[in-house]
């Protein structure tokens, strides 16, 4: 790709995150998604810091001003102004005696990207803009890990546990249907499938007015994502209450993965500003380290997540298996041996890589959803984690196979692995961000000045021009 190409792609980027903002935030895309999330709106950031800083910042702040009081940062955030308002119904955040008063949320977390984004913007600022930019997201960022060691370590175990699959982020992944349909099946659930009737289920499906359906999860898992919600609002967002009787729990491996590395930013974070991290934190990190360990199986050479109740692996590979390269407390070896799935096209290496499933699954799908395709913040999480274990030349065939994508399609959701085609929504923001995010950090992509060449006037300053020279003449 020329610098022209890179240029349109950065171009064509910048106008999706433009239509898809909402004041301080960005939505995901204007299509089905009308709230704001919370590592959508750090993968934003991530790409926002390249040309529009305080922009960046904002996108982070935004997220903030929702923490709950116990520290937990909700995964979604409603609009109250637009026509999916009812959707707060659903999830009734204001069951919980934590929730903020002001913002009607979800009631439960997804992966920890909030130190990587706040990092990332710190590095565009002189060193004193980002003391003050570490100083005021400092408390919430601690907050929030302790909340995590708190409610979700309760054993000390090291790996903190998730509750809901919209916690991982990569929703239908296939470790977590295996689990949800070995482990939370409810009768009525049951009922429906025996009977065939989950097309009905469909009527209430806002995803499949914009995308084609084998795009998405099916019906009888969108009703068991349904039902395992209920559960969690039943017992009002208490996790003593929902781990009481739960046998679904899963130590999930991408979002322990984030969590190591979100704590080594916390740590340089905490550095930068001169606060001391109480020591017994410092230890739970340590031992989080350590705990990764338990997720390696030796036999596969693979990682896995972990039922939280059996403490049994489940053994079903996807892209999870390379999040400790991100982690990046793993040894030279171990990132050695996970770095080898990359080149077989069975495995990951499959000619737009790297699919969210490896393709001789029995679970791969090119195009369904975290079934297979390829997405661009998976490709990012490993693409920074080969880059830091060293294995730079793959970091950048990952990178431009990603950006030529993008290039040649626009910023969709996701992307067939087989031959690259876009498939899910159009003009999806994480897309675009992470595409202007892997241009700038790759050393043959980079384009010089991106600040100020994407820096095209707004409509206020055009009309104030204007005016200007009007009233010069
Ligand atoms: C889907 C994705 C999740 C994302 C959300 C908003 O639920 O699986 O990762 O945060 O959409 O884009």
């Amino acid at each position: 790709m020329d610098e022209k190409q890179l240029f349109d792609v950065a171009l064509d980027a910048k106008s999706v995150l433009d239509a898809n903002q909402r004041g301080k935030h960005t939505l995901p895309s204007a299509g089905p998604y009308t709230h704001q999330w919370l590592w959508d709106s750090c993968f934003i950031a991530i790409g926002l810091r390249h040309y529009d800083i305080t922009r960046a910042q904002d996108e982070i702040l935004s997220l903030l001003k929702a923490q709950w009081s116990n520290g937990m940062l909700p995964h979604m955030i409603f609009s109250s102004s637009d026509s999916h308002s009812k959707d707060k119904d659903i999830w009734r955040s204001w069951l919980s005696l934590y929730a903020p008063d002001d913002y009607a949320t979800s009631g439960i977390t997804q992966p920890p990207m909030l130190a990587e984004a706040i990092v990332q913007i710190g590095k565009k600022l002189d060193k004193q803009s980002m003391r003050s930019w570490y100083q005021t997201v400092y408390p919430a960022l601690l907050k929030y890990h302790q909340w995590l060691y708190k409610e979700r370590d309760p054993h000390h175990e090291g790996l903190v546990l998730q509750i809901h699959p919209y916690e991982t982020g990569l929703d239908n992944t296939p470790p977590w249907i295996h689990e949800l349909h070995e482990h939370h099946k409810p009768w009525w659930v049951r009922g429906i499938e025996k009977a065939n009737l989950q097309r009905f289920g469909r009527l209430f499906r806002r995803d499949l007015k914009h995308i084609k359906s084998e795009e998405r999860i099916n019906d009888i898992d969108a009703l068991l994502y349904y039902s395992a919600l209920l559960r969690l609002r039943r017992k009002r967002y208490d996790i003593d209450l929902i781990l009481k009787h739960s046998l679904f729990s899963i130590e999930d491996l991408t979002f322990n993965s984030i969590f190591i590395r979100a704590n080594q930013h916390l740590v340089s974070i905490a550095k930068a500003i001169g606060r001391e991290i109480d020591p017994e934190l410092l230890a739970q990190f340590k031992r989080s380290e350590v705990a990764l360990d338990n997720l390696w199986d030796a036999y596969s050479s693979q990682y896995y997540s972990r039922d939280h109740v059996s403490h049994k692996l489940i053994k079903i590979p996807t892209i999870a298996t390379l999040m400790p390269l991100y982690a990046g407390c793993i040894s030279k070896e171990r990132a050695a041996a996970l770095v080898k799935h990359l080149y077989s096209s069975q495995s990951f290496g499959t000619n737009y890589p790297i699919p969210s499933v490896p393709a001789s699954s029995n679970w791969f799908q090119p195009t369904g959803y975290w079934q297979g395709p390829t997405w661009l913040n998976t490709n990012w999480l490993i693409i920074d984690g080969l880059k830091r274990y060293g294995f730079k030349d793959v970091a950048e065939a990952v990178s431009m196979s990603s950006v030529e994508m993008v290039q040649a399609h626009g910023c969709y959701e996701y992307f067939n692995p087989l031959d690259g085609t876009p498939a899910g929504i159009p003009n999806f923001s994480w897309t675009a961000s992470l595409a202007i995010d892997l241009i700038q950090t790759s050393p043959s992509m980079n384009i010089k000045n991106i600040d100020k060449k994407l820096h095209v006037p707004v409509v206020d300053e055009i009309i104030e021009t204007t005016e200007h020279v009007e009233a010069i003449n």
